[in-house]
């Protein structure tokens, strides 16, 4: 008959890198010039949900992203799409009386529907939620028996930075050797209650879509910029063994200063790009420059910043009492409806305001 359906559904949060992926070796593959470490954040912001179907009645795989369908014809959906259904394994539900057996995987068709809980338009990374939560929720549908790293090696080819949201905490991705990208997969660093302390803040400068998609900067970086070279081969891999140190020891001074000065490099590859490419702006300089301010002023780090492919600020503060500071003084030098608008968007948890 064709009226069964059977359905499955993950949650997937998105990451921040606090040492940066910026340049492929291999585009189609996506396989990164460097190692990269990212946190993953709570579930309660930023994250994707995706409900994935199969029914005998489908007549072609089909997805829609916050309600509205979108194409499955791009040559990352496929490549995940391919890589999911080769390792598909047999399927049971003998309630419904279902069986789906491995051959049958290539005939059948899948929908897809794929939520944000968070504006998509806010310039905020989505596509690492994205793949990492399509890639999970058809693996648990097709019954794989792959474990989280090797399904990352999966979601990878979708984005990037998507095999990094597979776990919680903080997560590196090994850029491995293979030529077929099958060693180029993330592993947990640490368990998720490992560094809880931390809060992760971010101020929405502007929700404008950003002018540079990350393929095309990567791209035009590693065909044009020495100093992404450079960056590769002798910064990222002497930052990789500290961070992970820090990391481990929950030691935010040097935390801190490896994140601040990552992504500061990684700013300065994009202006070492020709043409050079702009993705902070002036709010964001004066963020920067703020908090360089406060750490200095303190004697000791009190808050990190990171930017990605964008003019949004993430910024880590070492425990409550700080991002309630943090939060209230962004607020007072950043007031929502200036010129220097932070979008009047900042997330995290506002309670802590009246700590
Ligand atoms: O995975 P992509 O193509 O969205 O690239 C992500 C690039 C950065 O966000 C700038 C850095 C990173 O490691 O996430």
């Amino acid at each position: 008959s064709k009226k069964w359906v059977l359905m499955a559904t993950a949650q997937t949060p998105t990451n921040i890198a606090v040492i940066k992926y910026w340049g492929k070796r291999d585009e189609t593959l996506i396989l990164p010039v460097n190692d990269s470490i990212s946190v993953t954040l709570d579930p309660s912001h930023l994250c994707t949900t995706t409900t994935v179907a199969v029914s005998p009645g489908f007549e072609q795989d089909r997805m829609w992203l916050n309600g509205k369908e979108i194409s499955l014809s791009g040559g990352r959906f496929q490549s995940c799409l391919r890589e999911i259904r080769s390792r598909a394994c047999d399927v049971e539900d003998k309630e419904k009386g279902i069986k789906i057996e491995k051959k049958d995987w290539e005939k059948l068709h899948v929908h897809i529907a794929s939520y944000n809980n968070f504006p998509t338009a806010a310039g905020l990374a989505s596509s690492a939620a994205g793949f990492a939560c399509l890639v999970f929720s058809l693996a648990k549908l097709m019954n794989l028996k792959e474990n989280p790293s090797q399904l990352s090696a999966i979601a990878r080819q979708g984005s990037g930075s998507a095999c990094r949201s597979l776990f919680g905490g903080f997560v590196k991705w090994i850029m491995g050797k293979d030529e077929n990208g099958s060693d180029s997969l993330a592993v947990q660093l640490v368990e998720e209650e490992h560094w809880n302390e931390l809060v992760i803040i971010i101020a929405v400068v502007s929700a404008r879509q950003k002018e540079t998609s990350s393929t095309s900067g990567m791209r035009e970086s590693v065909e044009t910029s020495l100093l992404l070279q450079h960056r590769a081969k002798e910064i990222v891999p002497k930052r990789i063994v500290k961070m992970e140190e820090a990391i481990k020891n929950r030691d935010f001074s040097s935390f801190a200063q490896l994140t601040c000065a990552d992504s500061n490099q990684f700013h300065a590859v994009c202006l070492d790009t020709s043409p050079p490419i702009f993705y902070m702006n002036d709010t964001s300089h004066r963020i920067i420059s703020y908090v360089e301010k406060w750490n200095r002023s303190e004697g000791s780090p009190q808050v990190a910043y990171t930017f990605d492919a964008g003019p949004n600020a993430v910024l880590i503060a070492r425990d409550r009492q700080v991002a309630a500071q943090l939060l209230r003084r962004l607020l007072f030098f950043f007031p929502p409806n200036s010129d220097t608008d932070l979008n009047s968007y900042v997330l995290g948890d506002k309670s802590i305001l009246h700590d």
